[in-house]
């Protein structure tokens, strides 16, 4: 795991940015496993502006975002559909035939059985699997909607959302009734079958996690440490994040 502290959020995205779009430009149809929630949203910001600059194109690219709230239309603005097409697919090159998210009709929301969950993971086999999987990481650990349990699923699944994921989610919503209480996710197994990985922390939210993700072992309790036996991660944190990682301070800028 190669670990990259950076000064503020802002270097973190452009960092990201370029990251991804290395990626794109050595590998123009690269499949990009993509990530939601607060901290990429400057990544998106960035490669938007490199697209509309015309120093990258991404029309090549197919995309597979890693999870979706079950329960919310594609148009509801708490939506990942909603969040993607905002922050980033509208404003790029991508071809909508191209762009993948989970997706799984409330009703047909059962945690053993998920037909939808088996064809997204057909799918991105399919396409030659992952080459470069963003992602953010949860305060308790989880990465996609992975959370902390005695054992964690191999492939995308629906998921119970945890209470402290609900309440961490809950600024995105009125009350907290309205967060959903399940989720689809790609599991840790399509997680950790992507190439490349690239793991983003911003805030000082995350320093206890990263502290943690950096002295721990290997355990299912905290998901982020799978990426410990993947032998192609990148983690960007900013200061704020990095506070408490017991790494020189020349990392960390
Ligand atoms: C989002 C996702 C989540 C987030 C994580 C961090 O697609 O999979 O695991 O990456 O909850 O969220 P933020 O960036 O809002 O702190």
């Amino acid at each position: 795991m190669e670990w990259r502290i950076v000064k503020d959020y802002e270097e973190l995205s452009l960092m990201a940015a370029r990251f991804v779009a290395a990626q794109v430009k050595n590998k123009p149809n690269s499949v990009l496993g993509l990530a939601t929630g607060s901290t990429p949203i400057g990544m998106y910001r960035e490669l938007t502006r490199m697209v509309e600059r015309g120093e990258l194109s991404l029309q090549q690219v197919v995309t597979f975002n890693l999870d979706e709230y079950i329960g919310l239309a594609p148009d509801h603005p708490q939506s990942y559909h909603y969040y993607m097409h905002h922050h980033f697919f509208s404003h790029v090159d991508i071809p909508a035939g191209q762009i993948h998210l989970p997706y799984v009709e409330k009703g047909a929301a059962q945690e053993e059985d998920c037909e939808a969950c088996e064809a997204y993971d057909r799918m991105i086999e399919e396409h030659g699997g992952i080459d470069l999987q963003v992602l953010g990481i949860g305060r308790n650990g989880h990465i996609g909607f992975n959370e902390p349990s005695i054992s964690l699923e191999v492939g995308t699944h629906i998921v119970t959302l945890t209470e402290e994921t609900r309440q961490a989610n809950a600024r995105f919503f009125q009350r907290i009734e309205e967060v959903p209480t399940h989720a689809v996710t790609m599991g840790v197994g399509s997680i950790m079958k992507a190439e490349r990985i690239l793991l983003l922390a911003s805030g000082s939210d995350k320093k206890e996690v990263l502290a943690r993700l950096y002295a721990e072992g290997v355990r299912t309790e905290l998901p982020a440490s799978l990426l410990h036996v993947h032998q192609d991660v990148t983690v960007i944190a900013d200061r704020e994040a990095a506070a408490w990682l017991p790494v020189g301070e020349s990392l960390k800028g």
